[in-house]
Formats: structure tokens, C-alpha cells, sequence
């Protein structure tokens, strides 16, 4: 079967190199040029693991192709997907012009062809309608199949789904999908075959509940930290009670990345535009902004204003290089106005995060470097390399042995019996 992929970042590279690898034949389509360029060449803009050897290797045994034309890429095509951006618009909602404007440009060059538009892009409630609405003229039939891959792990994601959700009122459209998806249906991976609405709106409120999940355990991090207790114990006493689950319960500078904060804010907005109350999305959303403000202030109160620090981390999370809505580059920028001089390193998020912070922070080429004649080193990514460090050298490059782990993943004791003073996460120091 053959499948087209139009917007190819994140989610179109990965969906489209993945089906690929399941052996289909796959055409990914992107607007910018350069990326397809570089893309014809197996060269990947993102780092995700995995994802590199993937595309080089269904590049060359024919079933991955780009093209940034999508009149060329859609033709003869049994599903195309649409996994073009869907960002947080002024007031909060999703913005939609990247999926219309492509939803467009196919109407008019699809032709005759029967064919099914499938949404993998975050969208709201509703989306498949006015998309119904645009393509009235054309035989295709639309879809809605979210993506709920994480970025760092976004190819094992998709290749072990813990569901595939299709929302569809066409069972043409329900049959092509379910092909598409027979891999992980015969290895047990359970369908919600649901309408369009429902479809849209369980991605929306599966993101929610995860922010909800971490805004939760972080505010119960800061009583154990109050109280002298230990946020990993009473984390895992949660977790194992199965009705919770001990996922998504590690407490940090709170959740951050290119979905979370974007999707809070639209379900937010749509709930306002339907008169529905979502006073607990909005209570999440105020509390993981706050957090980041008073880590920052806990960092100063620790260290003094107007001093130098070493910042482990600058991605949104471990094994990515992204660093839209970082909390670590939100604390970063609060720690700037408190006059701290920061020396940054990040083993993969560097470029990125110079694309949002410029020179307002001097960039490190390793952890050491970073600690060079700094009053504290600071955590605020969780990445493993920060576990493996020589902390008797990074002892003897800081100004005062302090350590800040906001992602809580040194340990505590054997830093502290090195003579430094930690402070970690819902855990008193
Ligand atoms: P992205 O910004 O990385 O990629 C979007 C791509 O679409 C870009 O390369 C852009 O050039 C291209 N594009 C825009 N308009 C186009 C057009 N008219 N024709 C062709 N290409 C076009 O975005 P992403 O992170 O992959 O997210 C895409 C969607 O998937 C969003 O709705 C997001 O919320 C959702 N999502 C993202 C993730 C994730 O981990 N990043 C996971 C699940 C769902
Ligand atoms: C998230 C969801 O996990 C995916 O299922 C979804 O497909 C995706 O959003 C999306 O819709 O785009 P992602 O943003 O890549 O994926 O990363 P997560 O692993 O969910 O982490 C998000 C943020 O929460 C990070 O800042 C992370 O550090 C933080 N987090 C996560 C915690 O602070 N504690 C945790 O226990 C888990």
C-alpha cells in the first residue's frame, strides 16, 4: 500500500519512516526545502534516537521517498496523513492554518483519486468536521488517528503502541487504517474505533491528564520536602496502587516540551468557547508556570543574586535535542533577571536553545567546563551522562561545592559524603 505523510517533522518523519520499515511505501512531503534536501540525503533534523539508521536505511531499499510537492506526493496515494504543526495561537487556542492551508493545497490537486485524509496533528474538536467542509468536492474521506509518541523514544512509541485510536465514520477509511496498523493489532495492540470528535478529543485529554499527573506529584514534592519526607518513596506508594500508575510521577521544574503547555492551553480554550468549566486544566496550567519562577527563586536564595552557575540540561527533557517551552531555559531566563551569569552545556540541546537565548548565556562543550569558577552546578535535564561525572573533579572546578538536582538523579549520598552541600526535589536537604 502506498502512503503519503504531508509536514514532515517529529511526528511525519518518525510515522512516515516507520510505516515505511513496516513495508509500505512511503512518500514524507514538506514545505521546506532545505529539510527535503538534506532528508533525500538520509540526513534527519532532529535528534531521536533510532531514527537515523531507520530512514537511511528505507531510503535505500526504495520505500521512503521525499518531495516537497505535494501534488506529486499525494498521487496514487491510499491515506494520506496530515502532520503538519498546530501551535498555540495569541489567545490560547490551537492554530489551525497549517493544517487548512495544506488540507487545501490536496483538495486541489487530489483530482478524481479516492483516497482518506488521516489527522495525526493535535487537533481540536472539531477539526474533522470543517476539514469535511474543505474537501466536500474531492472523494476523500477524512480520519482522525492521533500520534501519542515521545519525543526521545518517538520510533520504539510507534512501533509499541499501548493503543491506536481511529476515528472515523467511513468503514473504508477504518479499513485502510486497521491495514496500516495489522502489525501491532496481531501482537495484541487494542483499536478504539470511536467517531472523528471523540478521536480529537481523547489525544487532548490524554496530554491534559499527564501534565495533571506531574503538576500533582510536584506540588506533593514540595509538602515531603516541607514535612522532611521522601518524594521517591511516597512516588513509588502511589504508583504501585495500579488505579494510578507509576508512570509519569517523577517530580521536576515541571512539564515543558512542544505539546504539553500548547495542548493545556487549547483544551482550556475550547472548554471556555463551549461554556464548559476546566477549572483543573486550569489550576495545572498556573501551577507548572509558577514552579519554574519559584525554582528559579530557590536557586538564588540558595547561591545570592549576581553570581556565576553551572547549568546541567537545557533540553525539555533526557535524549532530545528540543528545547521549545524548556523549563529549563524558563528558569534560565528568570535566573538572567536576577543578574546570574549562566555556563550552560547540554550534550545534544545547544543549537536549539542558542536559537531562543542567543548570548544571553555563555554555551559549554562539556559539564566540566561549565563548572569552571561557578557557585553552584545546577540540574535541570535528566540526562544520564550528569550521573557518571567526576564529581571530585567538579568539586575541585566550583567556587562552593553546591549541587541543585531538579530532576532529582544524582545520588544524594555519595555527592554528599564528597563534602558537597545537595539540594534536591521533595526530599529535605
Ligand atoms: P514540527 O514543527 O516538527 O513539524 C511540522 C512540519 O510540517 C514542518 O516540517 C513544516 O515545515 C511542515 N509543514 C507545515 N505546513 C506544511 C504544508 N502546507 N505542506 C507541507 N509541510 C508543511 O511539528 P511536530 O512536532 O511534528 O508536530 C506535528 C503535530 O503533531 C502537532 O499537532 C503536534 O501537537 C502533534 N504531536 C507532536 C508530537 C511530538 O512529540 N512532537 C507527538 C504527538 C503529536
Ligand atoms: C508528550 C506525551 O507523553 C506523548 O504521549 C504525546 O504524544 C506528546 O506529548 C505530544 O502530544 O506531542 P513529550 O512532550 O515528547 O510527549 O514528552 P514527555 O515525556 O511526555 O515529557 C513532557 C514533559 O513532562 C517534559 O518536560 C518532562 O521532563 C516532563 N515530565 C515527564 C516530568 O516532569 N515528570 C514525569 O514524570 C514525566
Amino acid at each position: 500500500m502506498q502512503i503519503a505523510i504531508v509536514g514532515t517533522g517529529y511526528v511525519g518523519l518518525v510515522t512516515g519512516t516507520c510505516f515505511a520499515e513496516l513495508g509500505f511505501e512511503v512518500t514524507c512531503i514538506d514545505n521546506n526545502k532545505d529539510k527535503i534536501d538534506r532528508l533525500k540525503k538520509g540526513i534527519i533534523p532532529i535528534y531521536e534516537s533510532e531514527l537515523e539508521v531507520l530512514v537511511k536505511k528505507n531510503i535505500s531499499e526504495g520505500r521512503l521517498k521525499f518531495t516537497t510537492s505535494i501534488k506529486e506526493g499525494i498521487g496514487c496515494k491510499a491515506a494520506i496523513f496530515l502532520a503538519v504543526g498546530t501551535p498555540q495561537d495569541k489567545d490560547g487556542s490551537a492554530d489551525l492554518s497549517y493544517i487548512f492551508a495544506a488540507a487545501k493545497e490536496i483538495a486541489k490537486d487530489i483530482g478524481n483519486q479516492e483516497s482518506i485524509l488521516v489527522t495525526k496533528s493535535t487537533v481540536p474538536v472539531g477539526t474533522g468536521a470543517k476539514l469535511k467542509r474543505i474537501l466536500k468536492k474531492t472523494k476523500l474521506q477524512v480520519a482522525s488517528n492521533p500520534e501519542f509518541l515521545r519525543e526521545g523514544s518517538a520510533v520504539y512509541d510507534f512501533m509499541n503502541p499501548d493503543r491506536i485510536v481511529i476515528g472515523t465514520d467511513s468503514i473504508h477509511s477504518k479499513a485502510i487504517l486497521e491495514k496500516l496498523y495489522q502489525t501491532f493489532i496481531s501482537k495484541g495492540a487494542p483499536i478504539i474505533s470511536t467517531d472523528i470528535a471523540s478521536a480529537e478529543l481523547i489525544k487532548y485529554a490524554a496530554n491534559a491528564f499527564l501534565a495533571t499527573k506531574i503538576a500533582y506529584i510536584n506540588e506533593i514534592a514540595d509538602i515531603s520536602e516541607k514535612i522532611g519526607a521522601n518524594i521517591k518513596d511516597i512516588a513509588l506508594g502511589m504508583g504501585l496502587d495500579r488505579r494510578i500508575g507509576k508512570d509519569f510521577l517523577n517530580p521536576g521544574p515541571g512539564y515543558g516540551g512542544s505539546c504539553f503547555p500548547k495542548d493545556t492551553e487549547a483544551l482550556l480554550k475550547v472548554s471556555k468557547d463551549l461554556g464548559a468549566k476546566s477549572s483543573i486544566v486550569k489550576t495545572v496550567i498556573k501551577s507548572n508556570k509558577g514552579r519554574k519562577k519559584n525554582l528559579a527563586q530557590k536557586i538564588v536564595y540558595i547561591v545570592g543574586n549576581n553570581k556565576t552557575i553551572a547549568v546541567l540540561g537545557l533540553a525539555f527533557k533526557a535524549n532530545t535535542d528540543d528545547a521549545r517551552e524548556s523549563p529549563a531555559v524558563e528558569i534560565i531566563q528568570q535566573l538572567i533577571k536576577h543578574k546570574m551569569k549562566i555556563k550552560a552545556y547540554d550534550p545534544k540541546a545547544i543549537g536549539n536553545t542558542r536559537e531562543i537565548l542567543g548570548n544571553k548565556i555563555e554555551y559549554c562543550s562539556n559539564a566540566y567546563d561549565a563548572c569552571k569558577g561557578a557557585k553552584a552546578f545546577v540540574v535541570l535535564t535528566e540526562w544520564s551522562e550528569f550521573k557518571n561525572l567526576d564529581f571530585k573533579k567538579i568539586k575541585s572546578l566550583l567556587d562552593k561545592p553546591v549541587i541543585i538536582d531538579y530532576r532529582n538523579i544524582l545520588d544524594g549520598a555519595l555527592v554528599r559524603k564528597l563534602g558537597f552541600t545537595y539540594y534536591s526535589i521533595g526530599i529535605r536537604s
